[in-house]
């Protein structure tokens, strides 16, 4: 079944360990986070202390999504800090063999993530590398924006590149993810379901990340 990797982006910072617990009890097992350094993203949020502090807080797999530029310089300290899988931007990365084998090298999971106008022919010769692919499904930079619909058809294609190549790597989908789209996106080929406005804009975060995880299991997905 797709699991779905609530994105803190859209909490409440104040009080990261309640709204994590929250969202623990709803069956979450993956937090996404969402590092963005005001250069290859126009936004700022978050570095490794707050990593070392959620590893503190919580035993959930912490989903490193780096959209920052010279990913190589920080990934020994975003992998010491406690993150248990990092992905890193197709765009960002001028040497992605050498990122993603550092990544690995550490024991963690690496991912590589497509912006929505990134073709998935880039991934040609990283793919077998790949631990998993993300594909943006907004424009990185904020949480709460609008689904871009032709991505459904890239996870669609992407599944039957991943099948074609006798590839394992996990399907990731981050941006506007929402209770009318998630069970579609599974169906569609996607493993994990990232969602920051969905769960944490909502007034209850438990309640909503057990809806989008009740429309995983559902008939749809
Ligand atoms: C966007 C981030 C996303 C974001 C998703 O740049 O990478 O992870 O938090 O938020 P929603 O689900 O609100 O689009
Ligand atoms: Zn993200």
């Amino acid at each position: 079944m797709a699991r779905l990797a609530p994105s803190i982006l859209s909490a409440d910072f104040s009080r990261l360990a309640e709204q994590m617990q929250a969202v623990e009890q709803a069956g979450v097992t993956i937090l996404h986070v969402d590092v963005m350094d005001g250069h290859f993203v126009p936004n700022l949020t978050l570095g490794p202390p707050v990593i070392r502090s959620l590893r503190k807080a919580t035993r959930l797999t912490l989903d490193t999504h780096l959209m920052i530029e010279n990913a190589d310089r920080f990934i020994d300290e975003f992998a010491d800090a406690g993150a248990d899988m990092i992905s890193v931007h197709v765009e960002a990365c001028p040497h992605l063999h050498r990122t993603v084998t550092a990544i690995k090298s550490k024991g963690l999971k690496a991912g590589v993530v497509l912006n929505p106008a990134t073709p998935l022919a880039v991934l040609d010769d990283i793919l077998p590398e790949a631990d998993y692919v993300l594909l943006m499904s907004v424009n990185p930079g904020w949480g709460g924006q609008r689904f871009i619909p032709y991505v459904k058809n890239k996870v669609r294609a992407l599944r039957g590149l991943l099948s074609a190549r006798s590839c394992r790597a996990l399907i990731e989908v981050d941006g506007g993810v929402t209770e009318e789209n998630i069970a579609g996106l599974a169906s569609a080929g996607a493993d994990i379901l990232v969602a920051g406005n969905a769960v944490f804009g909502a007034g209850d975060p438990r309640l909503a990340a057990t809806r989008l995880i009740g429309l995983l299991a559902g008939p749809r997905a």
